[in-house]
C-alpha cells in the first residue's frame, strides 16, 4: 500500500483516459509516460512495492519480475487480449491474479485482418508506392494483376471470437467459402457462415487466403513454417494478425520471393518491431503494418476500461472482470 492507504500500482505505458482516470482515483498510481517501454533495468525498480502492474505486450511479465514487485504484488492487468507475455503459470503459483482484455477489440482486428487480406490481395501498397514515386504513366491492361476475392476459400486457423468475425465479412459479404482448424467446433459459425471443420493439410491445400487467429503457446509457434508454406496454393495470400512468431520469418520470406504463396500481409512480425533493413519490409508482395489491429477509439476505450477494472478488482481479491487463471 502507498500513501493515505492507497494501493501502489504500476502502468507501464500511458494508456487511454478511460481507464487511466479510474486508475488513479482509486490507487497511488506511477504512469511511464515515455513512448519507449521502461527499459527493463527501470522495470524492475518500478513495480518494487508496487499491489498491481498493468502490464502491456512490450513487457516480460516473468518470475525476475514478480520477485522485484515483492510479496504483496495481487494482480498483473495485462492491456491486451493475448498474454503470451506473461508467465501465467507462475503467477497462478504465487497466487497473483492475471488479467486480459478480451472482447472489445475484436471487430477492430477482424477489420484489419480483413484490410491486410484485400491489401495484399490487390496490391495496393505496391500501386501507391509506384503511384508516389512517379511511375504511373498510363492505365496498364497487365499492370498491377491482383486475386479475386469473391467466391474464393478463405481458412482460418484459429475460430474463436476474432476468427468468426473475420468469417462473418468474408462469408457474409464475398460469399467465400470458410474452412477452418481449430482444437474446438464452433458450431454458431458452422451455422452462420457455413465454415466447415477440417484438417491441417485441407486448410493449406484448398485455401486461397489463410488467416490466422489463434494464440502464441508452444504448439502454435512457427506453425507457418517452410512446409506450411510449400502446402498452400501459389496464388494464396497470408494473413497473420495475432503474434509474429507463429510464422516463421524467414521461411516466409522465401516463400514470397520463391512464389510459392503470392502476398502475406502482416500486423505482427517476429521480433517487433521488425528491422527496418529485414528484406521482408522491402517486398513488393507483403504488407506490414506495426501491430495496430485493435488501434480504434472503441476498442482502446474498452481495453482500458476493462484493464483497469482488472486491476482494481485484483488488488481487493476479487475474480477478475475478464480472468486468464481463475482465483
Ligand atoms: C492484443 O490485444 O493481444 C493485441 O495484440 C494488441 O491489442
Amino acid at each position: 500500500m502507498g500513501v493515505n492507504n492507497r494501493p501502489r500500482v504500476f502502468v507501464t505505458r500511458l494508456i487511454p483516459e478511460a481507464g487511466l482516470r479510474i486508475i488513479l482515483d482509486h490507487c497511488e498510481a506511477e504512469v511511464w509516460e515515455a513512448p519507449l517501454p521502461p527499459p527493463r533495468e527501470v522495470l524492475l525498480e518500478k513495480v518494487a512495492g508496487c499491489d498491481g502492474i498493468l502490464s502491456l505486450l512490450t513487457e516480460q511479465v516473468n518470475a525476475e519480475l514478480m520477485d522485484a514487485a515483492g510479496a504483496q504484488l495481487k494482480v498483473i492487468s495485462n492491456f491486451a487480449v493475448g498474454f503470451n507475455n506473461i508467465d501465467v503459470d507462475e503467477a497462478t503459483r504465487r497466487r497473483i491474479r492475471v488479467g486480459n482484455t478480451p472482447g472489445v477489440l475484436t471487430e477492430a482486428t477482424a477489420d484489419m485482418a480483413f484490410a491486410l487480406l484485400i491489401s495484399a490481395s490487390r496490391r495496393i501498397v505496391e500501386a501507391q508506392e509506384y503511384v508516389r514515386g512517379g511511375h504511373w504513366k498510363t492505365w496498364e491492361p497487365l499492370g498491377h494483376i491482383g486475386q479475386d476475392l469473391v467466391g474464393k476459400t478463405l481458412g482460418i486457423v484459429g475460430m474463436g471470437r476474432i476468427g468468426h468475425a473475420l468469417a462473418r465479412r468474408c462469408h457474409g459479404g464475398w460469399g467465400m467459402r470458410i474452412l477452418y482448424v481449430d482444437k474446438f467446433r464452433n458450431q454458431v459459425a458452422e451455422e452462420e457462415c457455413h465454415a466447415q471443420q477440417v484438417e491441417w493439410d485441407t486448410l493449406l491445400s484448398e485455401s486461397d487466403f489463410v488467416s490466422v487467429h489463434v494464440d502464441l503457446n508452444p504448439e502454435t509457434q512457427g506453425m507457418f513454417d517452410r512446409d506450411a508454406f510449400a502446402k498452400m496454393k501459389s496464388t494464396a495470400v497470408f494473413v497473420n494478425s495475432a503474434r509474429g512468431p507463429i510464422h516463421r520469418q524467414q521461411d516466409l520470406y522465401e516463400a514470397l520471393v520463391g512464389g510459392e504463396i503470392f502476398a502475406a500481409g502482416l500486423d505482427v512480425t517476429d521480433p517487433e518491431p521488425v528491422d527496418f533493413k529485414d528484406p521482408l519490409v522491402q517486398l513488393p508482395n507483403c504488407v506490414i503494418a506495426p501491430h495496430i489491429a485493435s488501434g480504434t477509439v472503441s476498442s482502446r476505450n474498452g481495453m482500458a476500461e476493462i484493464a483497469a477494472d482488472n486491476l482494481l478488482a485484483g488488488i481487493q481479491q476479487q475474480p477478475l472482470r475478464c480472468w486468464v487463471n481463475p482465483m
